[in-house]
């Protein structure tokens, strides 16, 4: 599997950037039946990685690695990676064992969809459908979940809709909503975690004719920036030791690069920002003390542009954010910076002049409110793997939604935050927040589909599927609590 036999006819590809293509490791034929992983096996589980899930062995290039970096002294920053894109009409991906360059040449083993890590970026238009034709190479289960997409349950890519090894589906759904950044990742019951954590994720861009006639940055001055963290073993590779509170790592990735670094115009750049961790929340600020122009979020554009200067979001949660360098002189450097574990996360150095004159708008899209809900339900997010006291049970349909019904959902925790919480099937407009941090953010506003339950929080949102009748889910996304229980199955009916 290649780029070039999966490059299809309209697909876009961003120029000007480097395009680091991971090689593929050997072939995925002759691996044993699928782990059953049980969820003592998860809790057991001490380092896994990437390597583990080869099927066949890891070239010998990587065994015999070094380093990887880490540890102190001066730090070498590699250009940031730039995930290729496409359309997803009749695009075949397969997810398999690969290997990446994560910034200084040297490869390590990851989980990769068509070699690629993080995965090819999808970009369509509202109103075009998505035809995937999947193939799973990994040594184990999975499912591929379009994360925001409101798919049909049979497309929705459900821990009950496995995948086997060597098996295949074929994902296919219209685009029925408005512009945004949404993306994918597997959900098998029990190993969301670590095929996610290994490597399986990409980004799933939307546009419409709303957000077009805005003129936002695009081309080289719109990238996707997937933040996350990595832990990796002494040669390098990707591994996923995770504990059941949740997975912090040590490392900050962007793109699936190490230390990146990228080249900037003096110019307005829209970044779209996907919080791709397993558990971490990422405060980003800029270190020269500009603020972003925030223009979206998991559902797309907000009702108005807003500066902040200092963002907290966690797994899943999306940013539209404008960034601007003009004014900056040629040879200036600005940081992105992780306030919460003090990480620079991406230096951006001001290379070229130009001139961009444009002036962003003051309104943005207009959002209808949803507002006198029918019924109220309350989910209460207990311990590590619980929600209304129970663990998820695939088997098992929790609560039944009436189709086009707008109803209040009240999320409650008392700790082991954060959880953030998750539903498929609709996006929902976040109402209010009491206890924790008692307030709503900027970045709040407009449609949701993840929002970060702290302890003793209370969050209430507004929600109505109109998308599809069928299974959906809600859950914690930190993905070890998810893949521990904190999961509930539902009906739209
Ligand atoms: Cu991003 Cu149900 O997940
Ligand atoms: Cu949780």
């Amino acid at each position: 599997m290649n780029i070039q036999q999966t490059d299809k006819t309209g697909s876009i590809e961003i120029a000007g950037h480097e395009n680091k293509e991971a090689r593929h490791p050997k072939d995925p034929s002759a691996q044993s039946a699928p782990s059953r992983l049980t969820r003592r096996a998860f809790l057991r589980a001490t380092a896994v990685s990437a390597a583990a899930l080869a099927v066949g062995s890891v070239p010998a290039s990587l065994a015999a690695g070094g380093g990887g970096g880490g540890g102190g002294g001066t730090v070498t920053r590699y250009p940031l990676r730039i995930p290729l894109t496409f359309s997803p009409s009749n695009y075949s991906l397969t997810a398999a064992p690969g290997a990446a360059d994560l910034g200084g040449g040297k490869f390590s083993s990851v989980l990769a969809y068509n070699s690629l890590f993080p995965g090819p970026t999808f970009q369509a238009n509202k109103g075009d459908s998505a035809s995937i034709s999947f193939t799973n190479g990994l040594s184990e289960a999975t499912t591929i979940h379009w994360h925001g997409m409101i798919a049909p349950t049979n497309a929705d890519g459900q821990p009950q809709d496995l995948v086997a090894p060597g098996g295949g589906k074929s994902y296919q759904f219209p685009i029925i909503q408005r512009a945004c950044l949404n993306w994918y990742h597997p959900h098998p019951h029990m190993a969301t975690g670590k095929q996610v954590v290994l490597g399986l994720a990409g980004a799933f861009i939307v546009n419409d004719a709303e957000e077009a006639a805005l003129g936002l940055p695009s081309g080289a001055h719109e990238l996707p920036l997937i933040v996350r963290d990595a832990n990796f073993d002494r040669a390098g590779n990707l591994i996923y030791n995770p504990t059941s509170s949740g997975y912090l790592a040590k490392n900050p990735m962007v793109n699936g690069t190490r230390d990146p670094y990228l080249n900037v115009d003096t110019a307005l750049y829209r970044f779209r920002v996907l919080n791709g961790a397993s558990a971490r929340l990422f405060k980003i600020a800029l270190n020269n003390g500009a603020p972003f122009t925030l223009i979206g979020n998991d559902g797309g554009l907000l009702e108005t542009a807003v500066q902040v200067s200092q963002i907290e979001f966690s797994p899943g949660e999306r940013l539209d954010l404008l960034v601007d360098f003009r004014g900056l002189s040629v040879g200036t450097k600005v940081m992105l910076q992780d306030l919460n574990a003090g990480w620079n996360l991406l230096e951006f150095n001001v290379t070229q002049g130009v001139t961009d004159n444009y002036a962003i708008p003051t309104t943005l899209s207009t959002i209808t409110k949803l507002s006198n809900p029918v019924t109220t339900r309350s989910f209460s997010f207990d311990g590590m793997t619980r929600i209304n006291g129970k663990e998820y049970d695939l088997n098992r349909i929790d609560f039944q939604v009436p189709f086009g019904q707008t109803e209040l959902w009240r999320f409650t925790t008392n700790g082991n935050a954060p959880h953030p919480v998750h539903i498929h099937g609709a996006s929902f407009q976040v109402q209010s927040r009491t206890g924790g941090r008692g307030v709503l953010f900027p970045w709040e506003r407009g449609w949701k589909d993840t929002v970060l339950l702290n302890d003793r929080e209370t969050v209430e949102v507004l929600i109505r599927f109109d998308g599809y009748r069928g299974r959906y889910l809600i859950h914690c996304h930190k993905l070890e609590h998810e893949d521990q229980g904190m999961m509930s199955n539902f009906v739209v009916s």
